[in-house]
């Protein structure tokens, strides 16, 4: 019994050793993985992917494409956040689409999921329903938010 539990130990033993050499080539090959999608004009952001193909469309045509790559449309929920996608934003010169609007409910803006939104940036004035047409969020090269037309093409950005 007692050699039986000794074994086990042992055994044990090799069984974490083997998983801390795989974790450590986990580590290495998502820290290169992390460089691939920054490069060029991705950005990282704790645990979050933002990046652009440079493809230009309107919402539904940008929220379906990233959905289909297995993201969603660029979703900032602080200012670390809205500071990435400004950076790429300033980058390609082009506003983005948020992944943010008030379609379902005019003023209240959410999430995709339909979450209310934690964090805003609007630009002074914004958002203001212009010609009471205005469900779609972009953000400038400033950073800030305006409303905008859902059917106005922006640049992409989707986040993984
Ligand atoms: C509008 C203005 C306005 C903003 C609207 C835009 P336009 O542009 O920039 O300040 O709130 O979202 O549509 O239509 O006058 O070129
Ligand atoms: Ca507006």
């Amino acid at each position: 019994k007692g050699d039986s539990g000794l074994s086990e130990v042992t055994l044990l033993k090799k069984q974490v050793s083997v998983l801390q050499g795989q974790l450590t080539a986990l580590q290495a090959s998502l820290s290169k993985y992390q460089k691939v999608a920054a490069f060029p004009s991705g950005r990282i952001v704790g645990n979050k992917a933002f990046v652009t193909s440079g493809y230009e469309g309107n919402f539904d045509d940008l929220k379906q494409r990233c959905l289909q790559a297995g993201g969603q449309l660029a979703s900032p929920r602080n200012a670390a956040e809205n500071a990435a996608i400004q950076q790429i934003v300033i980058l390609h010169n082009k506003p983005v689409f948020l992944g943010i609007n008030d379609i379902q409910t005019e003023g209240r803006f959410t999430y995709l999921n339909g979450d209310a939104i934690v964090y805003s940036n609007w630009q002074q004035g914004e958002p203001n329903n212009d010609k009471g047409r205005e469900n779609c969020v972009e953000i400038f090269v400033n950073g800030k938010w305006n409303d905008r037309s859902c059917g106005e093409k922006r640049l992409i950005l989707c986040e993984f």
